[in-house]
């Protein structure tokens, strides 16, 4: 098999067989087929797409390309959630404890961030000691007596996708639907849940802008879920500008604390409410999403779901006292008001820019070796929709760098301010299940 004919057959829109698939995953992963040829095929892979049966092939390509997680030893049915990436995504935070709350395990494998997206394992790490390397048995035993743990992805975990990925990221082929449904299902299916809720994100923020795009990436990803075996249900959820209002890493946590008290902003409430519903639904605790959806809500009123976040923090090793004294997590020493230049409304915020601005404040990383400020990060104190008078504080950034000119002025531009009252932004476009 020569790579040369298969770049040729997919640029001429013919569907590529099982034993092609695996020969180029192999071949790119070992170093034997090089840059230039994947990218080639990466390109025609975006302009001709792929089939159901070439994304579940792909998808198997990337799992069997590294170690899969063996939950065998872990009781009752597993679900995980993914999303696909937006800015102020705390979701994870919030589900994990309160699907737990249910008796259902989860566990849980989270990424850091890179560029202007941030990481669950990240933010996690804010709370001083808290340890995200498990060992294998420990992560199995938490999970099975508190139903729940976290830890970071494992190195050898779909390294195939992993390289693809960084090679996707400088050729602009990103957002290719049967790429990104591939890529997202391989980590699932490798970290071995039985069930997946998906929130696929949409709008300015996300790696698809429109709904319909979305949808099809959602029911392409419920598809592969099916033939695969796993139960998968797809939620759309609004990027259109940042979710909550905290941006960062010790000011999420913070954010997700309120949640889980039932003190938070809408937007992120009713998001985290709605993924964990239906991963209470799959892992079998509730017949229908109404029920689990107000049942959830009851368990957040009455405490219960702070105390599981109270006791994930303690059972893995940091300092549970965070959560009634937020103060004790880490605080940047400068705080920067952006203002308004107009009164008005909040007409959109450029969820991109502000994870930008964020990145460049010292909570995230440009490269992978850099290392985060836990404290850095940006509070929107205005959100789209909300009535704005000249000179009030449209958000406030976080941070101990001295240079910040180009981080205010990325979040100054981030806002869009009109005489105009936009429309209310939805915050769930659709279920595929
Ligand atoms: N998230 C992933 O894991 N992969 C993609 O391709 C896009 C988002």
């Amino acid at each position: 098999m020569r790579m040369v004919d298969l770049i040729q057959k997919k640029k001429n829109g013919g569907v590529l067989v099982q034993e092609e698939i695996d020969f180029i995953v192999k071949g790119y992963t070992k170093g034997d087929i090089p840059d230039y040829q994947m990218s080639a095929l990466l390109m025609a892979i975006y302009f001709n797409g792929m089939n159901k049966r070439e994304i579940a092939d792909l998808t198997m390509a990337y799992v069997e390309s590294g170690d899969t997680v063996d939950l065998s030893e872990v009781t009752g049915i597993k679900v995980d959630k993914h999303s696909t990436g937006g800015v102020g995504d705390k979701v994870s935070l919030i589900v994990l404890p309160l699907v737990a709350c249910m008796g259902i395990p989860v566990a849980k494998m989270s990424g850091r961030g890179l560029g202007h997206t941030g990481g669950t394992i990240d933010k996690l790490e804010s709370i001083k000691g808290f340890n995200t390397e498990l060992s294998q048995e420990q992560f199995i035993f938490n999970v099975n007596k508190y139903k729940m743990a976290i830890v970071g992805q494992s190195a050898n975990l779909t390294p195939a996708d992993k390289k693809i990925y960084a090679l996707r990221d400088v050729t602009a082929t990103v957002d290719s639907i049967p790429l990104i449904a591939s890529s997202v299902m391989s980590k699932k299916i490798a970290s071995g849940a039985d069930c997946i809720v998906l929130d696929v994100k949409v709008g300015s923020g996300a790696f698809v802008k429109s709904i319909d795009d979305a949808r099809e990436l959602a029911t392409t990803m419920v598809e592969i879920g099916k033939s695969l075996n796993r139960e998968t249900i797809a939620v759309i959820t609004d990027m259109s500008q940042p979710l909550g209002h905290e941006i960062g890493n010790a000011n999420e946590i913070k954010e997700a604390i309120e949640v889980l008290k039932g003190q938070g902003a809408l937007d992120i409430t009713i998001v985290s409410l709605t993924i964990a519903s239906y991963m209470a639904v799959l892992g079998g605790a509730f017949y229908d999403f109404e029920t689990a959806y107000q049942e959830l809500k009851a368990i957040v009123k009455s405490g219960k779901a702070i105390d599981k976040l109270k006791q994930l923090v303690q059972i893995q090793g940091g300092n549970p006292q965070i959560i009634d004294d937020t103060d004790q997590l880490p605080y940047a020493k400068t705080h920067i008001e952006i203002k308004a230049l107009k009164h008005g409304y909040v007409n959109s915020i450029e969820a991109e820019s502000i994870g930008i601005s964020a990145m460049l404040l010292g909570a995230g990383r440009k490269i992978k070796e850099d290392i985060i400020d836990y404290s850095a990060g940006i509070t929107l104190v205005k959100k789209v929709g909300d009535k704005v008078d000249f000179g009030e504080t449209l958000c406030i950034l976080h941070t101990n760098t001295d240079d910040c000119i180009e981080a205010e002025t990325i979040a100054n531009s981030a806002y869009t301010v009109n005489d105009v009252k936009p429309k209310q932004i939805k915050y769930i476009y659709d279920v595929i299940r």
